[in-house]
């Protein structure tokens, strides 16, 4: 469904990802895992096309993301968290989660229709939808981004370290919207970097460790 082959991402001068060969599949849900600095955030980005490729090609399946603007790839259902969740302070946190469907000019039935599907496999959203995307905690805000990265996020969701200053509590909740989210979308891949291979538990099928910008199949589960 993804792939990546031979990519190599130069940023002030200096290679941050090195040759990377990857392939995710459809209804899997991938695990990447390195320390602070490993490369996770700018490989995540270079898929949305926040940074550009020194060489290499990322498919989508028959679709070279590397040779389309970073815009052009919301309309491929692809929803990011970003690991500084940018949840827009003057907006509630029902605005925020329509955004990126408006800014795709979808119809307005689309998403409300898509706010419900989204609202059921995250409910704790569900008291939030009024509040000021300014009256969040930082725990709520990472619930938001969820939301909002699915909003879009119908075939590949990619998430930048969400267990990261998760209570336990709040990382419990988020698992099991993950887990609703599998089931409901059987076929939605889902990428999860982290830095601490425990916070994600059993939830990857398979995990992929990131070091110094290069990456390895570490195990199948
Ligand atoms: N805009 C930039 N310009 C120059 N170097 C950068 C830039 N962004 C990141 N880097 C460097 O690239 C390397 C990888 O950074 P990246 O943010 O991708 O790592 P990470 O695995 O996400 O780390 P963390 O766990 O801290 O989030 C680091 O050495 C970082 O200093
Ligand atoms: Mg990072």
């Amino acid at each position: 469904m993804l792939k990546l082959t031979g990519v190599n991402v130069d940023l002030a001068g200096n290679r941050i990802l090195r040759d990377i060969h990857c392939n995710f599949v459809a209804g899997s849900t991938v695990g990447i895992v390195g320390r602070n600095g490993a490369g996770k955030t700018t490989l995540l980005r270079s898929i949305m096309g926040l940074v550009k490729l020194r060489s290499g090609e990322i498919m989508l399946d028959d679709v070279n993301l590397a040779a389309l603007p970073g815009h052009a790839r919301a309309g491929l259902q692809i929803g990011y968290s970003p690991e500084d969740r940018v949840i827009f302070p003057t907006m509630s946190v029902e605005e925020n989660l329509r955004l990126p469907c408006a800014s795709l000019k979808q119809s307005r039935q689309a998403i409300d229709q898509r706010l419900e599907v989204v609202i059921e496999a995250v409910p704790d959203l569900k008291p939030l939808l009024k509040r000021s995307g300014s009256a969040l905690s930082g725990g709520q805000g990472k619930m938001v981004a969820l939301g909002r990265a699915l909003m879009v996020g119908t075939r590949l969701l990619l998430l930048d370290e969400p267990y990261q200053g998760l209570a336990p509590k709040l990382g419990l909740i988020y698992t099991q919207a993950l887990g609703r989210l599998k089931t409901m979308q059987p076929d939605l891949c889902v990428v999860i970097t982290e830095s601490n291979i425990k916070l994600l538990g059993d939830i990857p099928d398979r995990i992929w460790s990131i070091e110094r910008g290069s990456i390895e199949l570490q195990k199948t589960l």
